[in-house]
């Protein structure tokens, strides 16, 4: 059972937090005249010899006392003697380990958001010396338009702001206290939770005690954010992936995040692209753990809530890694334009162009040229050639309209230049978007 019910294996994590909660606890009930103003001062000189063992790497934990809270209490109880038992009036373990948890996730937080924000830099970086390189833009993974790689990486930009902000939302939720929720109903002693929020950092003590000791929605909200996030960051991976093959040969890696096989000596394996893509896996599955754990849970407290650490605790160190080793892919990986440009003047990707030109000169329906295009497009299939390269005497049996000049102007440099909606592929709208995300990450 001992082996079962602990949780000191993992909740270790939150030592500094679980000493700072006891030392506002303690200094509330010396405030409120719950115990002595002496005896606080006492515990919390305590607590602070013990987070110096920590630092000095002389705390022993002991397994037998199944959590970090009853360990610490116990060393508290060695160094001061029986005082050390006031300490827990007017609180249980169970606001005590929430609390705990609420304010290690928010400096967890506050770590994650500028790695996005390394992250993003990078692809700025890598955007603003690729304004002009120009690649296909895929539908289907197949060739479908000319776009540039500053465009496409500013895509990825959009979504990394995005989880930003979900994470810097999710904060208004999590900062606030459960700290005098007890063990759910609350307590007689009066204490003063406005005083213990604020010494803690929390913007206002929780509304309800019930939900103060048993709601995880701000872990799930974590954990949701996350899976977001990770999902966003195996698309980027999987493209690397894709990118630095011999297929595609759009990028060359840097060294520092591929590896070599042990018997193919020619190889050079996107392992960290891989590893940032099966990562999501793990992240996503936390969400399901926890949203399982909580699935059904009647109020307030249950010992299933002690499950809702691991799964946070591990999303939070494979999200900080994944962003890190995605952050050193972008910065060091090489474009290699002439093949990126070759491969997106393949496939008739500038079939489009045709199709909107007869539109705006020979006012057709879009559709009927679409219809046209696809007539045009068999042709070249057919003579293995690009659409600039047919006879016009070939094309005009479809459309007899068609000049030598409609043909011409199928180049992938004018396809992507003639797209000046906003958010589009012109060099003067990516770089119009360069300039809002500078601004923005200045
Ligand atoms: N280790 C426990 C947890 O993580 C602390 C709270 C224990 N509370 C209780 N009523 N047994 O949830």
């Amino acid at each position: 059972m001992q082996k079962f019910n602990a949780s000191i294996n993992f909740d270790h994590r939150l030592v500094d937090q679980d000493i700072r909660c006891s030392q506002a606890h303690a200094k509330m009930l010396g405030k409120q005249g719950i115990i002595k103003q002496g005896e606080a001062e006492r515990i919390v000189q305590g607590l602070e010899s013990i987070l110096d063992e920590i630092k000095k790497g002389d705390f022993v934990l002991k397994p037998e006392l199944e959590d970090i809270h009853m360990n610490i209490e116990a060393r508290l109880a060695e160094l001061i003697g029986p005082l050390a038992g006031k300490l827990h009036t007017a609180r249980s373990r169970n606001d005590q380990v929430v609390t705990d948890l609420r304010l290690w996730l928010r400096e967890k937080v506050d770590e994650l958001v500028p790695a996005i924000e390394n992250l993003q830099l990078s692809l700025l970086k890598q955007a603003e010396n690729n304004i002009g390189t120009i690649m296909p833009g895929f539908t289907h993974l197949q060739c479908a338009q000319p776009i540039t790689f500053a465009h496409h990486l500013m895509a990825y930009m959009c979504m990394l702001q995005r989880d930003k902000d979900r994470l810097l939302d999710s904060k208004k939720r999590l900062n606030e206290s459960p700290l005098g929720s007890a063990a759910l109903a609350g307590t007689s002693f009066p204490i003063d939770s406005d005083y213990t929020a604020k010494l803690l950092g929390f913007d206002r003590p929780i509304r309800n005690s019930i939900d103060g000791v048993s709601s995880r929605d701000f872990a799930l909200e974590f954990l949701s954010t996350a899976a977001i996030c990770a999902t966003h960051l195996s698309r980027l991976a999987d493209e690397i992936i894709l990118w630095s093959s011999s297929q595609f040969d759009f990028i060359k890696l840097s060294d520092c995040y591929t590896t070599g096989s042990s018997i193919m000596p020619q190889k050079r394996n996107p392992d960290a692209a891989e590893l940032v893509r099966a990562k999501t896996g793990r992240i996503n599955g936390a969400l399901i753990t926890l949203l399982t754990v909580l699935k059904g849970l009647p109020l307030a407290y249950s010992k299933d809530l002690q499950e809702d650490k691991e799964p946070v605790f591990d999303t939070v160190e494979t999200l900080a890694i994944v962003l890190e080793a995605m952050n050193g892919m972008v910065n060091d990986l090489k474009p290699l334009p002439q093949q990126m440009a070759a491969s997106a003047a393949v496939g008739f990707s500038t079939a489009t162009d045709l199709a909107d030109r007869l539109v705006k000169i020979y006012q057709l329906p879009f559709r009927e040229a679409h219809k046209i295009v696809g007539q045009i497009v068999i042709l070249a299939e057919q003579r293995s050639c690009q659409l600039s390269e047919l006879p016009l005497e070939m094309v005009q049996t479809i459309f007899p309209q068609m000049s030598e000049e409609d043909l011409a102007s199928l180049t992938v440099e004018g396809s992507i230049e003639s797209r000046t909606s906003i958010g589009g592929t012109s060099t003067k709208r990516v770089k119009e978007q360069i300039t809002y995300w500078k601004e923005i990450l200045s």
